[in-house]
């Protein structure tokens, strides 16, 4: 299926009742900005072709960064400048949309507690239907009363509906509720379509959907996000290698190359350490080892780079959702003395896994001249590594 819907998100407000000196949308909630958490939501949804997002002026560089930052699909997200209110601010990105969108969806950038199946179904109903938004049916009985608060009278909730968003509307019916609008106040899309007698469809929204508004929703909404959040996983790995001293090599080692008398024996650079941590990442992700990769009989990968193999097995790291949480390496080697090139060793490897330094550990030992890494005939290396499921924190 090809998906034909895009998302605007308006996002663009200054969260006046929050009391933030910042805009609400952009605190963290459980260490991911709310409006990130939004954005991704219609990002996930295979019927979203794409994002408008509508921000203040100040803010369209800091929510391109964030968006990188947080690895969400830049490609598929325009970020533009909203107005006055939040009509102005969605008009704005409703100028954005290309022609061959069908379905728009508008969520406000302060509800990142929507889930998949109430976007699925307002794009679905607006389809059928032309127009469909979210809402949750009153559960309290509600009073009319005076300003004093004296009531005057109690309603019937019979057929009353709290509003939330999306709301899901053809693109070219919302475009003509917009244009016959002109400049009257509306605090959603829905209400204008009705201005214009355009039928409405009511889809069921959801109680956690709800509208970041004042500092006590944050607190609710921070629990929800607790609750939806499954445990992290982990996956431990070890590997193994040694290789043979010969003259006439390079020494590379952790994708350093140190001066030495002699280098090591190996079809592609023999850096010994990154092939130690290649197979632990592999052994921790159940995929056999290097050799079975990247096998000695393929031409192609003679004197290769070996970090650049250490970035294709993080690939396959990455494709299982998980990602490195600390590596710890062992070098046994009697000479040469590494101390003074561990720094560097632990930037590239820690550059190839796109982890921090501080999550690769690198250290040498000799043998007290014992066995065949005393002896000075090769250097051996262990690795172990724990991954842990990827979250964007
Ligand atoms: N919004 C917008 N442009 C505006 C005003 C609001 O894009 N000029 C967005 C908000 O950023 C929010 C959504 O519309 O994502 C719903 O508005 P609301 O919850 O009222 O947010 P704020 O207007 O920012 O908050 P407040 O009313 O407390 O100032
Ligand atoms: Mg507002």
């Amino acid at each position: 299926m090809h998906a034909t819907a895009a998302a605007i998100i308006p996002a663009a407000g200054s969260g006046t009742r929050m009391g933030f000196d910042y805009p609400k949308q952009f605190h963290l909630l459980n260490g991911i900005p709310i409006l990130i958490r939004t954005v991704d939501a219609f990002l996930e949804n295979p019927e979203i072709c794409r994002c408008i997002v509508v921000v203040p002026v100040e803010w369209i560089d800091t929510a391109k960064d964030l968006l990188k930052q947080h690895g969400l699909n830049i490609s598929r997200v325009t970020v533009c400048t909203g107005g006055r209110r939040r009509q102005d601010s969605v008009r704005a990105g409703l100028a954005l949309l290309e022609q061959t969108v069908d379905i728009v969806l508008v969520h406000d950038g302060a509800r990142p507690l929507v889930d998949q199946e109430t976007i699925t179904r307002c794009c679905q109903a607006a389809r059928t239907s032309g127009a469909a938004i979210a809402a949750i049916p009153v559960k309290d009985t509600l009073k009319k009363a005076t300003e004093a608060g004296q009531i005057l009278s109690t309603i019937d909730r019979q057929g009353l509906w709290q509003a939330q968003t999306p709301q899901a509307i053809r693109r070219l019916l919302l475009q003509k509720a917009y244009d016959e609008a002109g400049d009257a106040d509306a605090t959603d899309e829905a209400s204008l379509l009705e201005r214009v007698g355009i039928p409405v469809t009511i889809v069921e929204g959801s109680e956690s959907n709800l509208k970041i508004t004042r500092p006590e929703d944050l607190r609710l909404a921070e629990l929800i996000v607790q609750r939806n959040t499954p445990p992290p996983s982990f996956r431990i790995g070890h590997g193994f290698d040694a290789h043979r001293f010969i003259d006439g090599r390079p020494l590379v080692l952790g994708g350093v190359t140190i001066p030495h008398a002699m280098g090591l024996a190996g079809h592609s650079d023999a850096d010994v350490v990154t092939h130690a941590l290649c197979d632990a990442l592999l052994g921790a992700i159940g995929a056999r080892d290097i050799g079975f990769h990247y096998p000695d009989s393929d031409a192609s990968f003679s004197g290769v780079y070996s970090i650049t193999l250490l970035e294709k097995v993080l690939q396959l790291v990455k494709q299982r959702g998980l990602c490195l949480a600390n590596a710890d390496i062992t070098i046994i080697c009697q000479a040469p003395r590494l101390a003074a090139h561990i720094p560097v060793m632990r930037e590239k490897l820690a550059k190839g896994c796109q982890t921090d330094t501080d999550a690769i550990n690198v250290k040498a030992t000799t043998t007290e001249r014992m066995g065949y890494t005393g002896r000075e005939e090769g250097i051996s290396c262990h690795a172990v590594v724990l991954l842990q499921t990827r979250s964007r924190e």
